[in-house]
């Protein structure tokens, strides 16, 4: 009976051990098993309290843009050789990765033909004007294709067209084509110009000079504020609208006046903005004394090469009451579009 009675407790001793076991070795599966997801599922958890929108930094958001990578390129690499297209692959068009998008007169057509001296940048040499010609836009995304160079994979498509900033279906349909188009826009002194705009129209028409952009009222002059080439210059009433479909992190703003001033300067903060190769500099320009441009000296030219006559007008000289009246009018929008910009320009009159 004693024995009998001592059997069934080492029974249950054993039996309640074996629990214990299994137990364990249920918790030491499920963790082995289950562990990765637990710990991942906190790791996540983490990285998305970690990734919260900092607050807005403009080189922090240009970091999180998505491309694809260009290959790295050694100081050796660049003595040597410019550019290696990928191995085995065929020149294609394609649709840009960056768009200049005006504004006209303000320094476009060099702006463009900077970044074409760049191995890595493939563009168009001619302004399809998709976004803003009805009769273009009609012809659809394959003709806006074809009108593109042809290129290799690790360069970048280029286009210019320097209407497209005002024109409101630019940003809306240039963000269905690609979200991360990074955007180029050169803006000048409104009122420097609104006299490129004059020079450019009485040498095109040949007409006599004359204000179009001012009426007279009971003998008292004043702006006329509907006169379209002004309301290109508002520059803030455009840059509103391109913020809703882009942020700022994508959109490069630059002073035409300093890129005819110091072109390395600005195009080495244009490379820098598209994530290019760092391979322009000095040696790609060239003052050109008579025409008080620089001029450009692409890596396989032997000589300079300069924009045409229609670039580098002589402008009208306004008088003081005029120029008052038009730096006037324009100061509300300026400093409006500095704030929203984040950024200055020295756009004040001088003599
Ligand atoms: P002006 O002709 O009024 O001086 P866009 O190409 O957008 O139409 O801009 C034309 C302007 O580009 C010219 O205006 C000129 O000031 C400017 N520009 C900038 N760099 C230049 C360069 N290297 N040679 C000639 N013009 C240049």
């Amino acid at each position: 009976m004693m024995s009998t009675m001592l059997m069934s407790r080492k029974s249950k001793a054993i039996a309640a051990w074996c629990g214990v076991l299994f137990l364990v070795l249920c918790i030491h599966f499920y963790i082995s098993y289950n562990g990765i997801e637990i710990f991942s599922g906190a790791r996540e958890l983490y990285g998305t309290r970690y990734r919260d929108p900092a607050p807005y930094d403009r080189d922090t958001q240009i970091k999180t843009i998505k491309r694809p990578p260009l290959p790295p390129l050694n100081p050796g690499h660049i003595r040597k050789q410019l550019y290696t297209p990928p191995p085995k692959e065929e020149k294609k068009q394609r649709f840009p990765q960056t768009l200049v998008i005006g504004t006209g007169k303000c320094g476009t057509r060099a702006l463009l033909d900077y970044l074409g001296m760049h191995p890595y940048v493939a563009c168009a040499t001619r302004e399809v004007h998709f976004f803003d010609k009805d009769e273009n836009f009609k012809r659809g995304l394959n003709w806006y294709k074809a009108q593109m160079p042809r290129s290799y994979s690790n360069q970048m498509t280029i286009e210019k067209s320097p209407s497209y900033v005002e024109h409101p279906r630019t940003p809306l349909v240039a963000r269905k084509i690609n979200k991360d188009m990074r955007i180029l826009w050169v803006v000048k002194d409104p009122v420097v110009r609104l006299m490129s705009v004059m020079a450019l129209h009485y040498s095109n028409l040949g007409e006599k000079y004359r204000e179009p952009f001012l009426q007279r009222v009971n003998g008292t002059i004043t702006i006329k504020k509907d006169y379209y080439p002004l309301w290109r210059g508002e520059y803030v009433l455009h840059l509103r609208r391109w913020l809703k479909y882009f942020p700022l992190a994508q959109i490069h703003v630059l002073d035409g006046t300093d890129l005819v001033k110091d072109p390395v300067t600005e195009i080495q903060e244009v490379e820098s903005f598209l994530e290019l190769p760092p391979l322009l500099g000095p040696q790609n320009f060239y003052y050109n004394v008579s025409k008080g441009f620089y001029c450009m000296v692409p890596f396989s030219a032997t000589s300079p090469q300069c924009l045409g006559s229609s670039k580098g007008r002589k402008h009208p000289v306004l008088n003081a009451t005029v120029k008052t009246l038009l730096y006037d009018f324009f100061r509300p929008y300026n400093e409006q579009f500095f704030k929203l910009l984040g950024k200055r320009f020295n756009w004040e009159p001088k003599d």
